[in-house]
């Protein structure tokens, strides 16, 4: 059976399996492998540890790039918020959902990342579908990188645009594609860092296209953000504000929360509360997310947690040498295997010696290309990482 939950609790004896064709997945995903088994891992995490079925293992996995899930900063002012006002937002941000504490956040993100304007959005999926969809038409044409995060391909997709995907990072591929592409409306897409490979677009040739060709940029740097350029503002920090580019970023990750934003102008972000159908008809995020994230921002802003996620970084990459590892220079460390199987057995070694760092397999990535998608964080110590590398170079050479 496909999607198997191995970990969910038995099925109560008052209800009896289903026969019917339409509750069998095969019906639906007939191009699914039979074998395959994903599930949801039953876990509790404490900081960088995580409790897999009573085990304790080192956590490696986790996209918490400063640890600021569990500042204490970041949990009093979700609990002060939740204590003051409850918890759920009760409706949309248009009708009663909107909160002070969404309005300071975004204006503080505006001003730091340098743009006019800042817009909330529940998640960084709903962002990318959402923004996608409400700037394009079946005349606009959208130029993706082919690694692009799932989110962007699906906004490409749904939004009935015209899709042409360029090679990973390819820039004269892509500016070949705009030059026989000389539509009104069109738009680059990509990721800052690539959310598998670690890697990251160049950011400077991506806006000189965009000037050149006359088109928008949007970058989601979801991963950068937060841990990488200057004062950590994420790949764009230098060019925050720039007529053509909108961004994309998320609370998910270096915030250490949940959610997402939008930068742009005025006016685009303006037409995006009108228009933008994953913020309008959507249940605005509870007002504990804009006070954590409030206090993130500034724990970010003081610099002083990304010099010791570079350490780790480094330590990383010094102690695995030989291994086969993605080029990067970012927290985001995947180390290629191959097949499938490969990839489940060097994770299960793991597991068995005390890490978790979960494989990563098709349709997430290449065919071909499973891999362990190793995270780094600076709340981890250097001898976790030494340990994880010896044990890495045991598993995989
Ligand atoms: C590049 C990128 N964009 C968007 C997302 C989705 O963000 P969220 O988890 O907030 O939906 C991810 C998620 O991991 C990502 O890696």
């Amino acid at each position: 059976m496909i999607g198997c939950l191995i970990d969910s609790p038995a099925m109560p004896s008052n209800i009896r399996p289903m026969p019917h064709r339409y509750q069998d997945s095969r019906h639906w995903f007939p191009e699914l492998p039979h074998t395959r088994q994903r599930h949801f891992l039953a876990s509790t995490q404490q900081g960088m540890h995580i409790d897999v079925k009573g085990k304790q293992l080192l956590n490696f996995s986790s996209n918490d790039y400063l640890g600021l899930r569990t500042h204490p900063n970041v949990k009093d002012a979700a609990i002060k918020t939740i204590e003051a006002s409850g918890f759920g937002s009760g409706a949309s941000r248009l009708v009663c959902g909107d909160h002070p504490h969404m309005h300071q956040l975004e204006a503080e993100l505006a001003t730091w990342k340098g743009y006019e304007s800042c817009l909330m959005l529940g998640s960084g999926v709903l962002a990318n579908l959402g923004l996608i969809q409400a700037l394009s038409d079946r005349h606009t044409h959208v130029f993706s990188d082919k690694l692009n995060h799932a989110s962007l391909v699906d906004g490409a997709r749904l939004s009935g645009a015209k899709n042409h995907r360029f090679n990973h990072l390819d820039m004269p591929m892509l500016a070949q594609l705009l030059a026989n592409n000389p539509a009104q409306k069109r738009m680059i897409v990509s990721d800052g860092v690539f959310s598998m490979d670690g890697d990251c677009a160049d950011i400077a040739r991506l806006l000189n296209l965009a000037e050149e060709h006359q088109t928008l940029l949007l970058i989601d740097d979801a991963h950068g953000i937060g841990c990488l350029g200057h004062q950590y503002k994420g790949l764009t920090s230098q060019f925050g504000g720039h007529e053509h580019l909108v961004e994309v970023g998320t609370f998910g990750k270096a915030f250490g929360g949940y959610g997402a934003f939008i930068l742009g102008t005025h006016e685009l972000l303006e037409g995006l509360r009108q228009r933008m159908r994953t913020m309008i008809y959507s249940t605005a995020l509870p007002a504990a997310i804009p006070a954590a994230m409030l206090a993130s921002l500034s724990l970010i802003q003081t610099g002083t947690l990304q010099p010791t996620l570079h350490e780790n970084i480094q330590t990383f990459l010094q102690h695995s040498q030989g291994l086969p590892l993605i080029a990067s220079q970012t927290a985001i460390q995947p180390l290629l295997i191959g097949t499938d199987t490969d990839a489940l057995v060097a994770s299960q070694a793991l597991r068995d010696a005390g890490f978790f760092v979960p494989a990563i397999r098709p349709p997430t990535v290449r065919e071909d290309t499973a891999r362990l998608r190793i995270t780094l964080s600076a709340a981890h110590r250097h001898q976790d990482i030494e340990q994880l590398s010896t044990v890495l170079k045991s598993v995989c050479l």
